[in-house]
């Protein structure tokens, strides 16, 4: 779709063009629509490069993976010639049921096998790199042998396939669960980040809320220098915020300050989204 000279473009809305470097897409909202929500994405397809960050994979789940999907997601991958597609490192539901939510796995051996090879399977069918994200927790499990570096590390490296870290989600599961979330960045295999997420967060003082309703955190700056510098520079960053959304000015502040720690060589966005 994004395409070559031949092509006459989509016609451009009057509007001052988004100083974005790249647009991320909730999959499922647009998984076969068609109408005006459709001739957006295909118009801004057409002007910047698009991903695709989905909910519903399920990578964890014991449920079979669902090849009707995968072949949808395909399908929009393909017409918007999205680089990479992203999900997340946890289970939806089992039994057909979707939960909507983003459950926590037990970090074992056989989980490890389980998603790395299903991982396999699903960059076989979109025939382009998944990307996994971390999400924000606020249960373990006690069968956990791993921790949850431990486990994105070797998940990555055995399925061979990127990661999506967020930051903001380290800084949350860190607080509610006690662990240091620099060891966590220092452990990853940075050269494996393609990806970043910034986002803001509900602190309730015993524990802390992925809500994507306010700014970013001073910790979660901290955290993102610290992201930026191992991980060389090189991630596209989005800025999460799903909620209370700001004067866009505002929004445009907080992704010039990402910008200036990333340096020139990161993309850096902001959009709408889960995990
Ligand atoms: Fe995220």
């Amino acid at each position: 779709m994004r395409g070559g000279p031949a092509d006459a473009p989509p016609p451009v809305h009057p509007r001052t063009p988004a100083p974005v470097g790249f647009f991320e897409i909730i999959s499922e909202n647009f998984l076969g629509c068609r109408g005006g929500r459709r001739q957006a994405l295909e118009e801004i397809a057409y002007h910047y490069p698009v991903v695709l960050h989905g909910v519903s994979l399920s990578i964890g789940s014991t449920d079979p993976l669902d090849f009707g999907y995968l072949r949808r997601l395909k399908r929009l991958a393909d017409d918007v010639d999205a680089p990479w597609v992203s999900d997340h490192v946890c289970w939806t539901g089992v039994l057909g049921v979707n939960t909507h939510d983003l459950l926590p796995l037990p970090f074992t051996e056989e989980t490890l096998a389980h998603v790395t090879g299903r991982a396999r399977i699903v960059q076989d069918v979109l025939e382009r790199p998944l990307i996994l994200e971390n999400p924000s927790s606020y249960v373990e499990f006690r069968a956990s042998t791993l921790t949850e570096w431990e486990f994105l590390a070797r998940l990555a490296e055995e399925a061979d396939c990127g990661l999506l870290l967020d930051v903001n989600n380290v800084h949350v599961s860190a607080y509610n669960h006690d662990f240091d979330p620099e060891a966590y960045l220092w452990a990853l295999p940075h050269e494996r980040v393609v990806q970043m997420h910034l986002a803001g967060h509900t602190d309730h003082g015993t524990h802390i809320i992925d809500t994507h309703d306010a700014p970013v955190a001073e910790p979660v700056w901290e955290l993102y220098r610290t992201a930026v510098e191992l991980t060389g520079g090189g991630a596209a960053t989005l800025l999460e915020r799903d909620d209370k959304l700001p004067p866009f000015p505002e929004l445009m502040a907080e992704l010039d300050r990402a910008r200036a720690v990333a340096g020139s060589a990161a993309a850096v966005t902001t959009g709408s989204g889960h995990g």
